[in-house]
């Protein structure tokens, strides 16, 4: 499903013109179709069947109202920050469903986690496991914790995102990680709920989590050779999204990747998504400015900049970008750029797009990491966040003001 289409030439989001929208609420701003998100959700928590838990991985949009689609229809969440548990706990999602992931858990987050009555900790070195126990033993508590294993596999997407390979700073190795479960198992204040894994994001080849899972599943079949038996096994997320042409993995694709490497094994499954759940049910609209030409180079200049948007100066990431009027100026080879003092400020390099100075443009695939991502750099306010459900829109955060941005400083 595709909630972003041209209807007599104008972009739709649903039932709504983005037009009629940016008339609302002015440029840059956020777009989400409540339609696309139920719709991935389903799709993966179908695919993947009852005997898994999707959770939502709460970094790639954190909005509360976005929190709460994904609770009412059942998910978990993925959490990495004790804000991340404020924002799951606010929206209503279920303590009891919430996974937390992470290198560097303060005590406080810990703390905040076990009162809360989370699922699961996922640990990610052994000074935390120990530092997690002395807190529980405090609280007269047993941690739910699982190990995050670092399975060392090239999930052969950007260095940045890349998460499973030995030199990165997530996870346990997998030996370390064997002799920890053992040490872990006779501390009183530890209860070993399973084991975690993540390779990395906008995978778009399965074979290496496929890799990651065996490896995985081979552990957990050591452990309980040795008497230890866990529930669960969590699979990470990174399931890719199509931002351009690619050909990312369908929601039976990746079914089929977990099935397979864990055929005949009787234990519960969490995965913890967010760019497949997210990602292609945001727009950022943004209003053409100006039109440059300096000679040997063409800029459209428009209203969104890398604090609105970071993916494409941080990793070159590509976004289509789409008229909102089907019909407008024939288009030029530019590259689309904001308003912050940075050359590394752009939103497309060398991109053919049909603008003119006034005109609204969609850029595509910002549901996921974008404005979670944003900044108040170069003092400028966040843009506003919109849920569309048919033909009807939703403020679900206000466009920030001076007072939002200055308020907190004390001159
Ligand atoms: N679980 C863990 C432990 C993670 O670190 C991540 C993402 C996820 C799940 C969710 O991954 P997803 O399903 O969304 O790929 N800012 C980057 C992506 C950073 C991903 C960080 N970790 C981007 O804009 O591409």
């Amino acid at each position: 499903m595709n909630p972003f289409h041209y209807h007599q030439g104008d972009l739709y989001c649903e039932d709504l013109s983005l037009a009629t929208i940016a008339r609302h609420y002015d440029t840059p701003c956020y777009v989400y179709s409540g339609a696309a998100l139920r719709e991935r959700y389903h799709s993966f928590s179908n695919a993947l069947g009852d005997g898994t838990q999707v959770c939502y991985a709460v970094k790639a949009n954190s909005n509360l109202a976005v929190l709460r689609l994904f609770a009412e229809m059942g998910a978990g969440f993925d959490i990495v920050s004790g804000g991340e548990l404020e924002r799951v706990l606010r929206a209503g999602g279920a303590a009891e469903k919430i996974i937390f992931s992470g290198v560097g858990k303060s005590a406080d987050e810990i703390r905040a986690a076990l009162s809360a009555g989370i699922a699961c900790l996922n640990v990610e070195s052994a000074a935390e496991l120990w530092r997690i126990a002395d807190i529980a033993a405090d609280m007269g508590l047993r941690a739910p914790i699982a190990l995050r294993v670092n399975p060392d596999v090239d999930p052969g997407t950007h260095a940045y995102i890349a998460t499973g390979l030995k030199e990165s700073k997530f996870g346990i190795p997998m030996d370390a990680a064997r002799t920890l479960y053992l040490e872990a198992a006779k501390h009183p204040a530890l209860e070993l709920k399973g084991i975690a894994c993540h390779i990395g994001s906008q995978l778009l080849n399965l074979a290496p989590l496929g890799e990651a899972v065996t490896r995985v599943r081979a552990l957990y079949a050591d452990l309980s050779a040795q008497g230890l038996t866990l529930e669960h096994l969590d699979l990470g997320g990174g399931v890719g999204i199509r931002y351009h042409d690619e050909n990312p993995p369908s929601p039976a694709d990746y079914a089929e990747v977990l099935n397979q490497a864990l055929q005949g094994l009787a234990v519960k499954r969490a995965v913890e998504l967010g760019r497949a759940l997210v990602g292609n049910a945001g727009v950022l609209l943004t209003r053409v400015e100006y039109l440059k030409d300096n000679g040997s180079k063409q800029f459209c200049v428009v209203d969104a900049a890398m604090n609105d948007l970071l993916r494409p100066a941080l990793y070159g990431a590509w976004h289509d970008i789409l008229p909102l009027r089907q019909d407008a100026a024939a288009g030029q080879v530019m590259d689309v750029v904001g308003p912050i003092c940075e050359s590394g400020d752009f939103i497309a390099k060398d991109r053919p797009v049909r603008a003119e100075a006034g005109q609204l443009l969609a850029i595509m695939g910002a549901g996921a990491y974008g404005f979670a991502m944003s900044s108040n750099y170069n003092t400028r306010p966040r843009p506003p966040e919109v849920l569309v459900h048919g033909h009807q829109h939703r403020l679900i955060r206000r466009r920030e003001n001076w007072d939002d941005l200055m308020g907190m400083e004390l001159p």
